[in-house]
């Protein structure tokens, strides 16, 4: 199962690329948004840091600005990923850019049907979002276990499932018992599956027991 990190917060990617925790980044014009920095520097500079897949979305709608911006991105780094609505001018650009030999990611997958059609129109990546189903009180891991059953059953669908709007880590959780490839999700996100009162408590204890010894592994 692949993590990719869902932000353009250079300190957290670089932070968590170190723990080696990071297969890839995700980004949309919301992420980038928050930088306040230009799109295409934010991307280069993720590029840079992260050898993995970095998803950059168009930002135009209509297929020829959006075919010319995919170009555009790509040119940037050998890992550029283009990221393109599920629209049918998004799915005919994912065609076009995929046969061109980039990456491409499907954004905004809300139904099984659609996963199919970027599944055929040769998407890298469809990012099917839970957390808005969620948010709706819609149950948006049944989603992920459709896809992926869908997918499994033409071994010649290459598209590889990434579980976005991911929340929590009972999502990532739920995402890998249904064998989804990829998770992106929020840096707060990885850091919460770190952690267990259990495991501080018990850390805690042989701290506390190792000091009695009076010993150093380093220093005897
Ligand atoms: C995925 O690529 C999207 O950027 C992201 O997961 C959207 O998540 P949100 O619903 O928290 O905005």
């Amino acid at each position: 199962m692949k993590f990719f990190v869902d932000t353009a917060d250079l300190g957290e990617i670089r932070s968590l690329a170190e723990a080696g925790m990071v297969d890839g980044v995700t980004t949309n014009p919301s992420i980038i948004a928050k930088t306040g920095r230009n799109f295409l520097d934010v991307v280069r500079e993720i590029c840079d840091l992260v050898p993995g897949p970095i998803s950059a979305e168009v930002a135009a709608t209509d297929y020829e600005t959006m075919l010319k911006e995919g170009r555009l991105l790509a040119k940037l780094a050998d890992n550029v990923c283009v990221k393109v609505p599920l629209t049918p001018a998004g799915l005919r650009v994912c065609r076009e850019l995929s046969k061109e030999g980039t990456q491409v990611n499907v954004t905004l997958c809300f139904s099984a049907g659609q996963a199919i059609l970027a599944a055929k129109a040769g998407a890298t990546f469809v990012s099917p979002f839970v957390g808005r189903f969620d948010d709706i009180s819609t149950e948006g891991m049944a989603l992920i276990a459709d896809i992926v059953q869908i997918y499994n059953n033409y071994p010649h669908f290459t598209t590889e499932v990434l579980v976005a709007s991911v929340r929590h880590p009972v999502h990532v959780v739920q995402a890998a018992k249904l064998g989804a490839d990829v998770v992106t999700m929020p840096p707060k996100v990885v850091r919460q599956m770190y952690e267990h009162p259990l495991t501080d408590k018990g850390l805690a204890a042989f701290i506390a027991d190792w000091e009695k010894t009076g010993q150093s592994i380093l220093g005897s």
